[in-house]
């Protein structure tokens, strides 16, 4: 085997020495603590307790936090904040929210807020014996976690049901415990996971000494929520008026074209996983933004749309399009778990002031509110590509990333964006417009 070389004992280093270490390894070590160093929160206690967040934490990762105003979503206005590191996703946001104000803004239900986990476990003694035990075993689950769901019962939510699942079918002597709860405004991780760990104690004390199982073998193998959430679910949509002969959405194509066109847009999206794809990333675009900017978990929201766009076989668009007469909708039915209180939400200086921007929501809010930025980013992208293409508006808002690479000044930018008011944006056309300008 090759030569590799451990690293050991590195979490027990204090920071600075963390930092001497990395730099070392790096071309130009001053510069990396300097950069590290200056990333620091200004106030010690805050950066403690970001430095607490994680692991080995050496410094602060930015990304910016932008705000889309004009969200009108069930008849409330929302300056909805966004963190987001990809230009022209806040405009594609903002543009789509102004344009849809005044056509009667989102409108968005809950269709659900159930979360799911499972104990998953061995056993061999057959389906039948197990099943006959179950009730007994359910009722002790429920009793042995009553000091872990007391709070959560009182704030209306808690365990809401615990069944046995026969998966002998896909591996031998494979069950589950599955159970769903309701975890208020929380987004319930390790509610969850406390509940069914207990429920797996449980479930093995009570193998253990039950004479009826004693010549058969029970196995707890792992227990763990489940990120999938089809019943944690938004719908959020916005509906407007064909006008015939009208440009009411586009000054290219007439309504009726346009909506056709758009129509076609997101059908491709439905039957085409390649398309369907980069058709969701751009939902997600909006979506992961206030997950982040709230303080959520946007793996775990991404990981649950994504099964839930594949949930009849075969991965397809989350929004959908209908016409009728002289009415166009667009929609999106999206999972999501989110919390408003616990985790990082109250911990994290700009989450927290993102909620209270958002007018300190419950977990369904947030949902609608997500899930609007994420319909919003996609009627921005969709209507782009089927109209002028993306490239023209997205280069426009990359300029500045382009003029930064080549360090150009704040005259240099101011007369660059000037130029390319009127013209095709591209690396080499900037840094030949940057050449000239520089002579
Ligand atoms: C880019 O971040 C997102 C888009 O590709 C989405 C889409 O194609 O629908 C523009």
């Amino acid at each position: 085997m090759k030569d590799i070389n451990i690293t050991t004992g590195f979490s027990r280093l204090d920071k600075d020495q963390k930092i001497d270490l990395v730099a070392s390894k790096v071309p130009d070590p001053e510069l990396f603590s300097q950069t590290l160093h200056a990333s620091w929160h200004r106030d010690p206690a805050t950066q403690k307790m970001i430095d607490e967040f994680s692991e080995n934490t050496l410094g602060n990762y930015f990304f910016p936090y932008g705000i889309a105003p004009n969200f009108l979503i069930n008849g409330k206005m929302y300056m909805v904040p966004l963190v987001i590191e990809e230009s022209s996703v806040v405009a594609a946001a903002s543009g789509a929210a102004k344009f849809w104000a005044v056509r009667g803004g989102f409108h968005s239900e809950i269709l659900g807020l159930e979360k799911i986990g499972q104990v998953h476990f061995s056993w061999n003694g057959g389906h039948e014996l197990i099943a006959r035990h179950f009730s007994e075993i359910r009722k002790q689950m429920f009793a042995n976690t009553s000091r872990i769901t007391a709070n959560m019962v009182k704030r209306g939510g808690g365990i809401l049901n615990i069944e046995l699942v026969d998966m002998t079918d896909k591996i031998p002597d494979y069950y589950q415990v599955k159970a769903t709860f309701d975890t208020r405004d929380s987004m319930g991780a390790n509610f969850i996971n406390s509940c069914l760990e207990e429920f797996a104690d449980t479930l093995r004390d009570y193998a253990a000494g039950c004479i009826d199982f004693s010549i058969y073998s029970l196995q707890v193998i792992m227990s763990i929520l489940s990120n999938y959430t089809p019943s944690c679910l938004v719908r959020t949509w916005v509906e407007g008026e064909i006008i015939e002969d009208g440009h009411h959405y586009d000054d290219l194509y007439t309504d009726r074209e346009f909506v056709t066109r758009f129509e076609t847009g997101v059908r491709i999206a439905q039957v085409d996983r390649y398309r369907a794809t980069t058709h969701n990333k751009g939902i997600y675009n909006g979506i992961d933004a206030v997950v982040l900017a709230t303080g959520n978990d946007f793996r775990a929201v991404e990981a649950c749309g994504h099964a839930y766009a594949s949930r009849n076989g075969e991965y397809s668009s989350l929004s959908k399009v209908e016409i009728s007469g002289n009415t166009f909708r667009f929609s999106l039915e999206v999972p999501m778990a989110l919390g408003t209180v616990g985790g990082l939400t109250h911990l994290h200086p700009l989450a927290k002031l993102s909620l209270q921007l958002l007018g300190n929501p419950d977990a369904t809010e947030l949902m609608m509110i997500a899930s609007a930025a994420g319909l919003a980013n996609n009627y921005s992208a969709v209507k782009s590509l089927v109209t002028k293409g993306i490239q023209k508006g997205h280069m426009k808002m990359h300029l500045l990333n382009i003029l930064n690479v080549y360090q150009a000044t704040d005259e240099e930018k101011k007369q660059t964006v000037e130029f390319f008011k009127h013209e095709k944006v591209s690396h080499s056309a900037v840094s030949g417009f940057l050449d000239s300008i520089r002579g």
